[in-house]
Parts: structure tokens; C-alpha cells; sequence
């Protein structure tokens, strides 16, 4: 539609509008129990005083309760809104493990499959991507974000947007996209969830908000406030970043959502005195609609008119843009497109794309002439635990365990659970599905208990073995990097994860993912994050008055980008100028394979701040045929002028290194 029409009818529609059915359009309720409809949410939709639900879904319910919202006097739709994380009913790698494919492209696909089945389902409107950078592993949410870096980050938050959203949000197979938490939630001090954040001006701006930035630029419609304090003024209350930075600089126009009760938590916060002033202080910062708590509906004739007004023009805009008022039903047909082959395709090749290969000291793949093989690990039996936190309408029965993975993919091998009768054995460890995620952030992250012991059997059993790291989170596991005889992780890989697991460990696929978070070697070197500032005391091991731990070295277990292959890669003629960089790559070895190209640089000294020793500016996932060899073109964007150094490498560590100077 276009937009002057958009404004008209927003126009129109608030000049008819109550001050009743206003406040209405600005209330989210969680519909969320199975079954009926409850009374009250009939009742309000039906009198035009319900704007959304989230978590109705399913096309027959959807359509009950958008009946009711038409009966109201102006007519006016409900948007339904849902989690849709990483999948709606055929389930992706969790947003962590899909980054470690550095697959822009990927993550587009994965976003456009479920964005497709989700609005199958009815849903409109999804919670994601969740854009948060996250630099602490003891995070549960850490899962939900695409790790530590900005641009890797920014680049991964554009394509979900465009995969969710396409180039029309109101096309029958796409969903609004909500840009989270809005904003810095992922410095949660100490990790720990809904923690308060303190964040310089300088961290916020170089590394918290780009990632946002890129949603706005991608087209994104809505955004979600965080739960965080931040600086002292909640994220829910942020004037600053609510109207100043997001609609102020950055001329954002779409609708802004609260958290999970957020508004009526800035009393917990001790931000505001009472319901009333939450009320008055949320909405005058920027949130438009108030999820769950429904402070703004109780204290609305307290509230200012124009602002009551200008956040209903937003969510109405929205409501447009989405085509809601066109097609407010569902489909009910429409759902046999749910977990449809192609789907399962896609989740098959994106989780083999998204695991990331850490040690392979001569053991994999494993050759599928063996005559029998160990599978052990009670992860190995597990559906659940290989979907991972927010599974949306993904079934576990969907999924097949890692052992009748491996059975299909193994016909005539004898699959045991027993070492002693075994030629070799994958031994699969790591986290349940439930301590990731919202609300499970943990203070240990090694192995959980019992399970290295397991993986000690296996290695003084002499026999070949593979590790398989099922995880949501980085892992501090040093004595698996130390020791294991292969290490695959494999994150939480979704519902055809286990065959992409087979996929790998037996050679049908070629792993190429990299690490998009440190893994630290232990959880008292948190934060560690290879884009650091250099320090007045650049850390030098053998040198006490510099910046260091005692009892560890300062580089992580396993460096950002870090991923090995089955087969080997060279960079060689770099050629850096300003704003350009070129290099070869060549695979060096027997198979077919990815390497990822990545292209860090340091900027110039002297400029208003510190600069960290690397950051990223770009990165390509190229496969090579053995011996092939190509030229890949990288641009760069130095913002000052001066040197600048480029380090081209297969990690955040080391690589080939050139300069350039910035006119
Ligand atoms: C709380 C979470 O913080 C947010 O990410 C999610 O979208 C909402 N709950 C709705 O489920």
C-alpha cells in the first residue's frame, strides 16, 4: 500500500477512534492457553479493545478470535504475534549455531521457511531476530544472538529481517520482524538474565547498536524494548534510545513493543513509583505497545493525548503495512505446507553448514565400512535437546536421535551403546535443552557433571572417537580441546540436526562453520572477545606488570572464527588499498570443501578513541573443489583518515597482513 494511503487511513481511523478504543490498539495479551479462547479475550477483541496477542497461533483459533476483533465498531484486525525463533514448526539451528555458518544467504532462507509456515499457521508478527551482541557465555541468551561481533552481527540481523519481512511484510508467506531487545540486554552484568547493564556511550555506539541499525536499514517494522536497566534509566522507560536514537536519528517509523511486562516492571526497577507513573513514563519514552501488563489501558485517561494518539498512529501504520486489514484471516488449508520436504531439506543443510569442526587429530570422518560403532552419551537418545530454547510449534517427535541418525546413514554397521564390542565410538555431550536460553543463565559452564568422565572411558579405551558438542552456549571445555581425538560442534542443530550430525561425522558433508563467540578456557576469563582494545599494557606473558591472569593465558580456548575442515586452505596475494582488499584462496588438500575468508583491520591511532586490535569488515563462505584456487574481492569502510592495517585469515587469529593509508 502506498504510504500516503497508509497515512490516510491511519488518519481516518484515529479521527473516529474513543480514547477506549485507542488504548486498546496499544494492549498485547499473551492468549497462550490451549483450548478455547478465554471469555475475556473474546469480549475484548470484540469491543475493539484488543490491538494484539502474542502466542495465538494455529489457523482455526486465529480466525475465531480475528471474528470477534471484526464485530468491534471500527473493525479493526488483531495482530498475532509469536516466537518465532529459529523456526515455526521445522526447527533451524538455534540463532548462535546458524551464525557459525557465516551464511547471510542461509540465514535468509531459514528465516523465509519459517516466516512462510508461521503465517500458514496464522502468525503475523514475529519476535525476531533478536540482535542482542553478547560477549558473556554464562548468558543463556547468548543462544538467541548471533554472538560477539558487530558485523557479523549487523550483516545476520539484515537478513533475517529480509528473510522474515521480504520486500512486503503483507505477502501471504511473510511476517512483521521485531528488532531485541532494544537495547544493550546483552550485557546483563555478571550474565545473569535481566540483569542491569552500564554501558559507555562509546560501547553502546560501536557495539551495541549497529546491529539494530542494520534491521532499521533492512526495512524492519517493529522493535522490542528491553527488560535492562540501563545507565540508570530502564530500557522500557529509554527515552534517549527509545525516541532519540531510533526515531530521532535514525527516522525509524514502525511500532515499538514492550517486553514480557515491562512496563510495570520500571516499578521493580524503582524507576517508577507506581503503575500509573509507569504508564506515563513508558509510553512518553517511545514504547507504543505495552505486552501483558496492562498499565496503559488501566491509567490511560492520565496519559497524554498526543502521545496515546501518535503510538496508536504507529501501531496502525504497522497493522496496515502487515496487510492485515486486507486478509485478516488465515488460511485454513494453508498448513500442510508445515514441516514440507524442502523444509526439512533446508534445516538439514543449514545445521551441517552451522557446525563447526574444533579438533580432528586424524578420526574423522569416519569411515562407513566400520563394522560396529559406539554411540554414547545420553544425548545421543535425546529429540528435545537437539531443538534448543524457543522451538515454536516444533514437535520433538519430528526430529530422529543422533543414534537413528546415524543407524539410517549406517545399515551395516552394528550400532552399540557399549565401548567394549566397538571398533569406535561417538560419545555425545554437552547442555539440555533447558539450561539455555531465557532464563538460564548458569555460573559453570563446563561439561555437566559426568559427562567427561564418559568421554575419558572412551579415549583410554584407545579407540577411535568423536566428540559431538551439543550446546547453547559457548563451553569452557579445555580438556576436550586438550585431548579429545575429534571434537564436532554441533550447537542445537534443530529438528533434521541428528542427520546433519551423521552428515558430517561420516563425510557426506564437509564442515565449514566458525566459531561466532570466543570459547573461553574457563569461565573466569569472561568476558573474552577477540575485538579488545590493546590496553596501556598489551599482555605479555613473560612480563609482570602487564595485562594478564596468572593462572591463564589471556586467548581463549578456541578464537572467533575459528573452524577447521576435512580439507586444508591457503591465502596468498593479498593486495589491500584503500577501502578494497583482494586475496586467493586455495583449497590445498583432497576434498571438496568451504573455507570462510575473513578480513579484520586495525584503524588509525590518534583518532577521538581507542580502537580495538581487530575488527571484522567482511567475510565470504566460498566452497572449493580440490586444487581449486579463486581471487575474492572485499570492500572495506575506514572512517578515518590515516594507516590502517588488514589481517586476512581463516580466524580472528593470525592470518596475512597488509596496510593501507586512508586519503
Ligand atoms: C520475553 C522475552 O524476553 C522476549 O524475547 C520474548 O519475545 C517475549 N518474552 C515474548 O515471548
Amino acid at each position: 500500500m502506498p504510504k500516503a494511503e497508509v497515512e490516510r487511513r491511519v488518519q481516518d481511523l484515529l479521527g473516529k477512534m474513543t480514547l477506549e478504543e485507542k488504548l486498546g490498539q496499544l494492549q498485547q495479551l499473551d492468549g497462550s492457553a490451549a483450548g478455547d479462547h478465554s471469555p475475556e479475550l473474546l469480549e475484548l477483541a470484540r469491543k475493539g479493545r484488543l490491538g494484539s496477542t502474542l502466542n495465538v497461533r494455529g489457523a482455526k483459533r486465529v480466525n475465531e478470535l480475528q471474528r470477534a476483533a471484526l464485530q468491534s465498531r471500527l473493525k479493526i484486525p488483531v495482530l498475532f504475534a509469536f516466537d518465532v525463533i529459529h523456526g515455526y514448526r521445522t526447527i533451524f539451528p538455534i540463532p548462535l549455531g546458524e551464525a557459525a555458518a557465516w551464511d547471510p544467504a542461509g540465514a535468509e532462507r531459514t528465516a523465509a521457511i519459517a516466516a512462510a509456515e508461521a503465517a500458514a499457521a496464522g502468525v503475523r508478527w514475529t519476535f525476531a531476530p533478536m540482535v542482542d551482541i553478547a560477549r558473556d557465555p554464562r548468558w543463556g541468551r547468548v543462544a538467541e544472538g548471533a554472538g560477539e561481533d558487530v558485523h557479523l552481527g549487523s550483516v545476520l540481523a539484515a537478513a533475517r529481517v529480509r528473510g522474515f519481512q521480504g520486500a512486503d511484510p503483507s505477502a501471504p508467506d511473510k511476517v512483521l520482524a521485531c528488532a531485541k531487545h532494544w537495547v544493550g540486554y546483552g550485557a546483563a552484568e555478571g550474565g545473569r538474565d535481566y540483569n542491569t547493564t552500564d554501558i559507555s556511550e562509546e560501547r553502546l555506539r560501536g557495539v551495541y547498536l549497529p546491529p539494530f541499525k542494520a534491521a532499521v536499514d533492512a526495512g524492519v517494522e517493529t522493535f522490542m524494548s528491553a527488560f535492562n536497566d540501563l545507565n540508570g534509566v530502564p530500557s522500557s522507560a529509554n527515552r534517549r534510545t527509545l525516541t532519540g536514537i531510533l526515531r530521532g536519528e535514525w527516522g525509524f517509523d514502525g511500532l515499538v513493543v514492550s517486553d514480557y511486562t515491562s512496563v510495570a516492571e520500571l516499578v521493580n526497577h524503582g524507576y517508577a513509583a507506581d503503575g500509573g507513573d509507569a504508564a506515563r513514563k513508558a509510553l512518553s519514552a517511545g514504547v507504543d505497545m505495552e505486552m501483558v501488563s496492562r498499565l496503559y489501558n488501566e491509567h490511560g485517561k492520565t496519559l497524554a493525548s498526543a502521545e496515546v494518539d501518535e503510538a496508536v498512529r504507529r501501531v496502525l501504520r504497522v497493522k496496515l503495512r502487515a496487510g492485515i486489514f486486507e486478509r485478516p484471516f488465515a488460511d485454513e488449508k494453508a498448513e500442510t505446507v508445515l514441516l514440507s520436504a524442502p523444509f526439512r531439506d533446508e534445516a538439514r543443510l543449514s545445521a551441517a553448514r552451522s557446525m563447526v569442526l574444533l579438533e580432528n587429530r586424524g578420526v574423522l570422518p569416519f569411515s562407513k565400512d566400520m563394522e560396529s560403532l559406539a554411540v554414547l552419551g545420553a544425548l545421543a537418545d535425546s529429540r528435545a535437546d537437539l531443538l534448543g530454547s524457543w522451538t515454536g510449534d516444533g514437535r520433538a517427535q519430528d526430529a530422529a536421535t543422533i543414534r537413528e541418525a546415524l543407524r539410517e546413514a549406517l545399515p551395516k554397521t552394528r550400532l552399540t551403546d557399549s565401548l567394549d564390542d566397538a571398533a569406535a565410538a561417538v560419545v555425545v555431550v554437552g547442555e539440555t535443552f533447558d539450561v539455555s536460553g531465557e532464563a538460564a543463565s548458569r555460573s559453570d559452564i563446563g561439561l555437566p557433571s559426568g559427562q567427561l568422565e564418559l568421554v575419558r572411558r572412551a579415549h583410554e579405551s584407545g579407540k577411535p572417537y568423536a566428540v559431538v558438542l551439543i550446546t547453547g552456549r559457548p563451553l569452557a571445555v579445555p580438556w576436550l580441546a586438550e585431548n579429545a581425538r575429534a571434537l564436532l560442534l554441533a550447537w542445537q542443530p534443530g529438528t533434521e540436526g541428528a542427520r546433519a550430525v551423521a552428515d558430517i561425522l561420516l563425510g557426506d558433508a564437509v564442515p565449514g562453520g566458525k566459531l561466532p563467540a570466543s570459547f573461553p578456557r574457563s569461565v573466569g576469563q569472561v568476558p573474552v572477545y577477540y575485538a579488545h582494545k590493546n590496553s596501556g599494557r598489551p599482555y605479555d606473558a613473560a612480563s609482570k606488570y602487564t595485562t594478564k591472569y596468572l593462572d591463564l593465558p589471556n586467548t581463549p580456548l578456541y578464537p572467533f572464527g575459528y573452524g577447521l575442515s576435512y580439507s586444508s586452505f591457503e591465502l596468498s596475494g593479498l593486495a589491500a588499498s584503500d577501502a578494497a582488499v583482494s586475496v586467493d584462496v586455495k583449497n590445498t588438500g583432497a576434498r571438496a570443501g568451504d573455507e570462510v575468508v575473513q578480513v579484520y583491520v586495525r584503524g588509525p591511532a590518534g583518532g577521538a578513541l581507542t580502537r580495538p586490535v581487530r575488527e571484522l569488515q567482511g567475510f565470504q563462505r566460498v566452497t572449493l573443489a580440490p586444487g581449486e584456487k579463486r581471487r575474492l574481492d572485499f570492500a572495506l569502510r575506514p572512517d578515518a583518515p590515516g594507516p590502517w592495517q588488514v589481517f586476512v585469515g581463516t580466524s580472528s587469529v593470525g592470518g596475512l597482513t597488509g596496510s593501507f593509508v586512508h586519503k
